[in-house]
């Protein structure tokens, strides 16, 4: 398949990716967390192909994009919880399930009752949402299984020949996919930590419960089918290594061929590795924004035989890089302490 690129050059310069869309295409285009791949989201022949595209397993249901959350209920049955998050927090980076309506097709929810609406606030998203006069169901906009996309040449090397249009749009400002939770009454399930954060939610409804997949191996069934999937994962074996710099730096001192993420105040102290920095120890911002691109970057290296991430912070935005680098680690981690 011959894939339109589109560089974005105002909202004009996105009809023909809306037109793709509104005849049963789709389109990978920017958010501000990761770039998405959408296609109409109440036609199913349009879900299967994003499914192919992907190579995503059918069960593990997509997010559907709203352009104003006041339009929930046309889509879902809401709640007076609901409104108050999306009056915080949308459009931006949070996703909300809730009850779907029955049009709903079945490929997008993977079969559940349920349909996690998402109103982003990139204009580029929001202008393609508009123009093309649909929900769009968006997947993140990578190969299933390897870290989701945060700038148009992640989103090229996966994906170009497999769909119908690319949107160069820059890079994401966030670079972790969005926060998922769940509304029960008035409790708030998390799902998927992310740049809307557990101590921002906690502010809200009766209750904060964090689904356990979010932060440890679990052999359960996750509240959200896609935590139940290795994820992220470079080819190489990568594992997160808890403890001081002092534990850390020892413990890297005598490997070879090695990869390490790692902060910018370890550049100096590591020496013997092929080292990349996700950002400054206490930025958890530009770490979220960094760590699809240090993955992405340790996955082009062919010679090295380990890689090996510091811990993170779990505080704020942190707790989201936390939970997709223990994931992208198959939850290899050395406690060094
Ligand atoms: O930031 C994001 O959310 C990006 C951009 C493109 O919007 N999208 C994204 O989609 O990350 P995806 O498909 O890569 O991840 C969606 C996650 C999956 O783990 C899926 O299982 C879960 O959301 N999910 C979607 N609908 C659900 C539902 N009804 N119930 C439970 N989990 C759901
Ligand atoms: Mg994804």
């Amino acid at each position: 398949m011959k894939t339109l690129i589109i560089r974005y050059e105002g909202k004009d310069s996105l009809i023909p990716a809306a037109e793709i869309i509104k005849n049963g295409g789709i389109v990978a285009f920017p958010t501000e967390t990761v770039y998405g791949l959408g296609g109409n989201a109440l036609d199913p022949s349009a879900a299967s192909k994003i499914y192919a595209a992907k190579g995503r397993p059918s069960d593990n249901p997509l997010i559907v994009h709203l352009h104003k959350y006041e339009n929930a209920g046309v889509y879902a049955h809401t709640t007076p919880l609901f409104f108050e998050i999306a009056d915080a927090f949308m459009p931006g980076p949070i996703t909300v399930i809730l009850k779907k309506r029955s049009f709903i097709p079945d490929s997008v929810t993977g079969g559940l009752d349920t349909v996690g609406l998402r109103v982003p606030s990139n204009h580029i998203a929001r202008e393609l949402i508009e123009l093309s006069g649909v929900p769009i169901a968006a997947p993140s906009a990578n190969i299933s299984g390897k870290p989701s996309p945060t700038s148009f040449d992640h989103v090229y090397h996966d994906l170009n020949g497999k769909v119908d249009a690319i949107i160069d749009g820059g890079s994401c400002d966030f670079g972790v996919e969005s926060t998922i939770v769940k509304l029960e009454d008035k409790t708030i399930q998390l799902l998927r930590p992310g740049a809307v954060t557990v101590e921002m939610l906690s502010l809200f409804g009766d209750g904060l419960y964090v689904d356990p997949a979010v932060t440890e191996k679990f052999d359960g069934t996750p509240l959200a089918p896609g935590m139940k999937y290795r994820h992220y994962a470079p080819s190489t074996p990568l594992t997160v290594l808890d403890g001081s710099d002092k534990e850390v730096y020892s413990y890297l001192s005598d490997r070879e061929d090695v990869g390490v993420i790692c902060f910018d105040e370890d550049l100096p102290h590591i020496n013997n590795a092929y080292v990349i920095s996700c950002g400054s120890v206490s930025d958890t911002l530009t770490q979220a924004k960094m760590l699809f691109e240090c993955l992405r970057k340790m996955d082009g290296r062919t010679d090295l035989k380990h890689i090996y991430a510091r811990m993170p912070s779990k505080i704020g935005i942190g707790l989201a890089v936390f939970n997709r680098l223990i994931k992208a680690a198959g939850f290899s981690v050395v406690t060094l302490k």
